[in-house]
C-alpha cells in the first residue's frame, strides 16, 4: 500500500507543472486526499516526503496556495514534521514546503504561525546544526514566515532564532546569502553581528571554506 502511494505521489508531482492541472487537483478533492494520507501515516517518511513535494508543488499556484491554507494543513504540516523530525531529508521536504506556502502570503503565514511552525522550526535547527540543508531552507520559511508582517517577527526572536542563524551563518559560508537574508527579515543588524573567527583574519562571511 505505502508503495503504491509513494508511486503515485511521484506521477501526481510530474504531472503538477502544468498550472491547470494543479486547479483541476484541488477541484477533484485532492487536496482532501492528500491530508487523509498524511493523517492516516504519520510517521511514514517517504510517503511524508512526497506529500511535502506534492504540496509544495501546488503552492506554486497562488489559488492552491490559499487553499492548502484553508483545508487546514497547517496542523497536519507541524504533526508530520514533528513525527520526522529525525529524518532529515523528510524535515528539508517540509520547511521547503512551509516556505513554499508561505511566500507572498502574509495570511497562511499567521496560520502557520500561529499553529506552532516556529517552534518546530527552531527545534530542526538544533537538532541538526551540522546539517546545511536544513539551515538553509530554515532560513527560507523563517524569511517567508515574516517578510510580509513585521509583527510576526516576535515569536522567531523569543525563540532564540538569531542566536541559532548566526550559528550556522559561522558554520556555513556557502549559504551565507540565505540566512543573512533571514537575520534581514527578522530586522537583526546582520553586518554588526559578523565576528572574527581568528582563523587567518577571514570574516566569518569571508571566503575561507575550510573553517570546519
Ligand atoms: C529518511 O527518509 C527517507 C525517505 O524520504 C529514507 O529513504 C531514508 O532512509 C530516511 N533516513 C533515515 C536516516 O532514516
Ligand atoms: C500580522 O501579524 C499579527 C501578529 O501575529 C496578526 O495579528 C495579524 O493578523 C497579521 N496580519 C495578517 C495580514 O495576517
Amino acid at each position: 500500500m505505502e508503495i503504491i502511494l509513494n508511486d503515485l505521489m511521484l506521477t501526481l508531482c510530474m504531472l503538477l507543472v502544468r498550472a491547470e492541472f494543479c486547479k483541476q487537483l484541488v477541484d477533484a478533492k485532492g487536496l482532501e486526499t492528500i491530508k487523509h494520507i498524511m493523517t492516516t501515516y504519520p510517521s511514514s517518511e517517504k510517503i511524508n516526503r512526497q506529500c511535502f513535494k506534492l504540496l509544495k508543488a501546488l503552492a506554486g499556484n497562488d489559488h492552491c496556495k490559499a487553499l492548502i491554507i484553508q483545508n487546514e494543513f497547517a496542523p497536519v504540516i507541524l504533526s508530520v514534521l514533528q513525527a520526522n523530525k529525525k529524518n532529515v531529508t523528510v524535515a528539508v521536504a517540509g520547511l521547503h514546503c512551509v516556505s513554499a506556502l508561505c511566500l507572498r502570503s502574509p495570511e497562511n503565514s499567521n496560520a502557520l504561525i500561529n499553529t506552532g511552525i516556529p517552534e518546530i522550526i527552531v527545534v530542526l535547527m538544533r537538532m541538526h546544526p551540522n546539517e546545511n540543508s536544513i539551515q538553509k531552507t530554515a532560513s527560507w520559511a523563517i524569511r517567508n514566515l515574516v517578510s510580509r508582517n513585521k509583527s510576526e517577527i516576535n515569536v522567531f526572536l523569543e525563540l532564540g532564532t538569531e542566536e541559532l542563524l548566526l550559528a550556522a551563518l559561522k558554520k556555513f559560508q556557502d549559504i551565507s546569502y540565505d540566512i543573512k537574508a533571514a537575520l534581514r527579515d527578522l530586522n537583526c543588524n546582520v553586518q554588526l553581528k559578523e565576528e572574527w573567527t581568528g582563523k587567518g583574519g577571514a570574516l566569518t562571511t569571508g571566503y575561507l571554506k575550510d573553517n570546519n
